[in-house]
């Protein structure tokens, strides 16, 4: 087994306790994870047989994600507003280089799920980025993101997004690490005032599904509207372009927006 198997064994282990696939607000926040190494076992039979709740076919290869990395300026790239009147912007963290089951990647999986979100809804976006980058090494991340986790850390943040306050609807959208979200997002939840504002969580993972990720959302943020997320395996946004559009498209459609 490899070591970055290894270390995603690990990162996985710890969620299984507080694992949820359920919609958001029914599950616990995932607590700081606890590295079981004797049960890695279980859990890579766990991971095997897991699917996220919008996982699709595997079968479709065809490459249609969209072309433009617009999205990754730190002010928040405009396009045409969204058609219902509504200002809606995409927020999300999203890391490239090299990541477990996609080798060494251009574009992180959760960017590819907000271009397309971005995309279908005529949202803005903004890209969620440290000042300082995280290691382009997989175990070299794992380490730095596990350090935050226990340290609460507050990473700083590039950019800045010009009056959120304009924004009546916010896709969060981040990858799981260590069960949690990235520390950068808390970071992000503590830049700006989402009172009265409706957040719509998405992330991707490669087993542990939104892994209580909502449930912390709502309770960091007590004053928004926290709405159903969408979880979606990191390799499918990657590698299975179609499936991925469609799983966005249909969990658009039925949040009737
Ligand atoms: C530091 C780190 C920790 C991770 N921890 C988990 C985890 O706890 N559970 C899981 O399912 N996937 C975990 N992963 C895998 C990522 O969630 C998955 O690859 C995701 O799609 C990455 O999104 P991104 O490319 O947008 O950054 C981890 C990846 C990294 C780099």
């Amino acid at each position: 087994m490899t070591r970055m198997k290894h270390k995603l064994i690990a990162v996985a282990s710890a969620l299984f306790m507080a694992l949820a696939m359920t919609a958001c607000g029914s599950v616990e926040p995932a607590s700081a994870p606890s590295v079981a190494d004797s049960d890695k076992a279980a859990v890579q039979e766990k991971l095997n047989k897991q699917d996220s709740n919008t996982e699709t076919t595997t079968d479709q290869t065809e490459d249609t994600s969209p072309e433009s990395d617009a999205a990754t300026d730190a002010s928040p790239t405009e396009t045409e507003p969204a058609s219902d009147g509504k200002n809606i912007l995409v927020a999300y963290f999203s890391r490239a280089d090299e990541n477990y089951n996609v080798g060494t990647i251009d574009k992180g999986n959760t960017q590819i799920a907000a271009e397309y979100i971005a995309s279908e809804l005529g949202a803005d976006s903004f890209h969620i980025e440290t000042v300082t980058p995280y290691p382009a090494d997989y175990d070299d991340c794992c380490d730095a993101a596990k350090q935050e986790l226990a340290d609460k850390a507050r990473p700083e943040l590039n950019g800045t997004v010009d009056n959120m306050g304009q924004y009546d609807i916010v896709f969060l959208g981040y990858p799981i690490w260590w069960g949690d979200m990235p520390m950068a997002v808390y970071t992000f939840m503590d830049s700006y005032d989402f009172s009265g504002k409706v957040i719509i969580p998405f992330n991707t993972h490669e087993g542990s599904g939104e892994s209580g990720t909502c449930a912390s959302i709502t309770s960091y943020l007590p004053n928004a509207q926290v709405l159903d997320g969408m979880a979606i395996q990191g390799k499918t946004a990657q590698e299975f372009s179609a499936d991925t559009q469609q799983s966005v498209r249909d969990w658009l459609d039925g949040l009737r927006l």
